[in-house]
């Protein structure tokens, strides 16, 4: 969705750049994104990892489409050594989901996640150029989640990805500012600009 927009609206002129681990989904994403008519490079590390593959500041645009749940279980995945890589990722999907959904309802989400998340987003603020945005969305399917553990707390913990980025972001130091665009819905959208002075 991303290469399409930036392709579509910088007319061709946009470079994409992303981080994925899964191998057979970087495979599905590279044949998506071959016939687009702009730079695109997929790089098979994990994105904390991003700034051994970018110079800082050399970035206008980070973008977490749809993707802070995906961080989050791959976070859980790792501390229970599971391998998220060679996988098929949909035969494990509803297992990713659930593992994550565990910590929640042991209420221990924050202790688990929180340090790596925030480290992530460190890292995505210095790749970013002085001005840049940060953007993140999330949305829900909702029936997707009927196969879960606990459909309920599925749903609410899945629903509430961009108020715990944004609660959790703010507390931090990271000099983020937040821009409200009118007719994105703060619930599933979040926009926060470089800038050395936080507001
Ligand atoms: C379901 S896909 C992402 C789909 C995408 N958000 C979208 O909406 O089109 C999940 C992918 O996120 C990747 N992923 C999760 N955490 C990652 C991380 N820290 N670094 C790189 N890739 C990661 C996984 O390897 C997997 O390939």
């Amino acid at each position: 969705m991303v290469p399409q927009a930036l392709e579509t609206f910088s007319s061709g002129q946009a470079r994409y750049l992303t981080a994925n681990l899964n191998k057979m989904l970087t495979a599905e994403l590279t044949g998506r994104m071959s016939h687009l008519g702009i730079e695109t490079r997929i790089i098979e590390d994990d994105a904390i990892n991003l700034s051994r593959y970018l110079e800082d500041e050399s970035v206008d645009l980070v973008a977490f489409n749809h993707v802070i749940n995906d961080i989050l279980e791959h976070i859980v995945a790792k501390k229970n050594k599971k391998d998220t890589i060679n996988i098929d990722f949909w035969q494990h999907f509803h297992e990713l989901i659930n593992d994550l959904v565990i910590i929640e309802k042991r209420g221990r989400l924050k202790e688990v996640v929180f340090e790596e998340f925030m480290e992530l987003i460190t890292v995505a603020y210095e790749l970013l150029k002085p001005g840049g945005y940060m953007v993140f969305n999330n949305y829900v399917f909702e029936e997707t989640f009927y196969k879960n553990i606990d459909h309920e707390t599925t749903l609410r913990l899945y629903s509430s990805f961009i108020d715990l980025a944004r609660e959790w972001i703010s507390e931090s130091d990271i000099p983020l500012a937040s821009v409200e665009l009118n007719g994105f819905d703060p619930q599933w959208w979040l926009f926060l600009r470089k800038d050395h002075n936080k507001t």
